[in-house]
């Protein structure tokens, strides 16, 4: 029997947990998303470089980020998350995106991908992301904005599509206002740029219907629905 959770119930993942590396799963799109993020990572500058990767996952990210140099750590509320993201060479804990158990600066890049759309207290998270970021480090935020169409195209449409979000994962209530987003950042040294993000028409199709194993995600003008942000934090 399938247990029908309250929305944004982060026990969802630990239900999802054998699905994370399925490419045809329910997080089909989530792969996608990480080798766009990955786009923004830049190359490490030094052999110590630590990538701390807000809300791991199963550690989605971690093929992406192979060449770039940086030691990966994640963060993830949930165990059966971070036991997965270990499997994949992720040095992953336990912990709350809101409240990191990881010191000030100890970060050359911070990714918080797909999660700033599930925590009750934004401004905490984004000035945890930023804390724990090194002066002169980049900070790569990709996320839902709280739009009508951020609300459309992720729940309406997005929960009924193949490679969609699975259903009730999302609430809404929750989607990040960019302007705040944007605010908070700069209060803490990190000047965003946004960028709207989708998969491309025919790769998805592709995708659908067997033909590629992946989509491609593509740049949009509008940052209404998904969006990426990214930026460096500000030197003294
Ligand atoms: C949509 S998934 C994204 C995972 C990964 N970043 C990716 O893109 O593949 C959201 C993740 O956020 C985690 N999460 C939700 N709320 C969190 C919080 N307050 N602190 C840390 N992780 C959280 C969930 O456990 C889940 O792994």
């Amino acid at each position: 029997m399938t247990t029908v959770r309250p929305r944004n119930d982060p026990a969802q993942y630990d239900d999802l947990a054998a699905s994370w590396w399925d490419g045809r799963g329910p997080f089909a799109m989530l792969h996608w998303i990480a080798e766009a993020r990955a786009r923004l990572v830049p190359q490490a500058t030094h052999e110590a470089s630590v990538l701390v990767d807000i809300a791991c996952g199963g550690g989605l990210l971690a093929p992406h980020l192979a060449g770039k140099g940086h030691r990966h750590v994640g963060v993830d509320l949930s165990p059966t998350a971070t036991a997965v993201a270990r499997r994949h060479g992720v040095a992953a804990v336990r912990g709350d995106a809101q409240r990191l158990p990881l010191a000030d600066a100890c970060a050359d890049v911070v990714v918080a991908g797909e999660v700033l759309e599930h925590v009750p207290d934004l401004d905490a998270a984004v000035s945890e992301a930023c804390r724990v970021l090194r002066p002169g480090g980049t900070l790569v935020v990709d996320t839902i904005a709280a739009t009508w169409f951020g609300r459309f195209s992720s729940i309406t449409v997005g929960e009924r599509l193949p490679g969609g979000p699975p259903r009730r994962l999302h609430d809404p209530a929750l989607y990040v206002d960019r302007d705040r987003l944007v605010r908070v950042a700069a209060a803490h040294g990190v000047v965003l740029s946004l960028a709207g993000l989708r998969p491309s028409v025919p790769d998805y199709l592709a995708w659908v219907t067997g033909r590629r194993d992946r989509a491609r995600m593509v740049p949009t003008r509008s940052t209404a629905g998904l969006f990426q942000a990214h930026g460096r934090k500000a030197t003294p």
